[in-house]
């Protein structure tokens, strides 16, 4: 019997994942105060004739690792949430999620709720069809900065009005409710040329 040829890659590999916690010294004495361990005192920066070994400040280290970075991903997270606090966006009930969103989280049907991410967004042309737009989203994170997000990344004729019904609002609705939860931190727009066009740029710019 043949048998299957499958490359080693697509098989699941172990992953290993760990995580060591430290504890600082300042950390220690305000969670557990004495006594302290021994040797816990808070790194002395060391002067050398030439070298210099800074003091930087740190109260608790998860030092989490796995053959593959991206199972650390999580962890991460989590402990990122529990130490700041839940977000407010988790916080709200899935019902209130969805009334925000204008759909369903998990069966994603559109709700008809005026003033939702959805409804602001779609825009009539002229010719009172739905602008189009091809919307190509990607999650974010920088667990260890405690920043994560959405890198919103959509194809459109026109994403402009869209930006401003969001942003600016329309009366009777203002702005869209997604702003409330979200912060936009960059913001560019660019023309995407056809393929032909591209195939027309010189490949030098002729000389002076
Ligand atoms: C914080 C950033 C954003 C988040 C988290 C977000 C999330 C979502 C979600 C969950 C939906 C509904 C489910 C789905 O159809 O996939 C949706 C729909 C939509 N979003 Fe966003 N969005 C964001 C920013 C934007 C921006 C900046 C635009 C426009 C420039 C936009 C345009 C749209 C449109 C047009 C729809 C409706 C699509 C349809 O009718 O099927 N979104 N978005």
């Amino acid at each position: 019997m043949a048998r299957p040829v499958v490359s080693e890659d697509v098989l699941p590999q172990p992953i290993a994942l760990g995580c060591v916690a430290g504890i600082g010294a300042e950390a220690w004495d305000r969670l557990f105060g004495s006594p302290r361990p021994a040797a816990l005192h808070p790194f002395p920066e060391l002067e050398g004739p030439r070298h210099r070994a800074v003091s930087t400040p740190g109260d608790l280290l998860f030092h989490i690792r796995a053959t593959r970075v991206d199972p650390c991903f999580a962890p991460a997270a989590e402990i990122m949430r529990q130490l700041r606090g839940v977000d407010s966006w988790d916080e709200l009930p899935v019902e209130a999620q969805e009334k925000v969103i204008g759909g369903t989280k998990l069966t994603n049907l559109e709700l008809d709720v005026e003033g939702s991410h959805v409804d602001v967004d779609t825009v009539l042309g002229p010719d009172g069809t739905e602008q189009r737009i091809l919307r190509a989203a990607m999650p974010f994170g920088r667990p260890g900065q405690g920043e994560f997000g959405t890198y919103f990344i959509a194809y459109a004729r026109d994403p402009e009005t869209m930006l401003r019904k969001m942003f600016l609002g329309e009366p009777p609705v203002g702005h869209d409710r997604i702003l409330d939860f979200s912060r936009a931190v960059t913001g560019t727009m660019f023309f995407v040329p056809s393929a032909d066009f591209l195939r027309t740029i010189p490949a030098r710019r002729p000389p002076v």
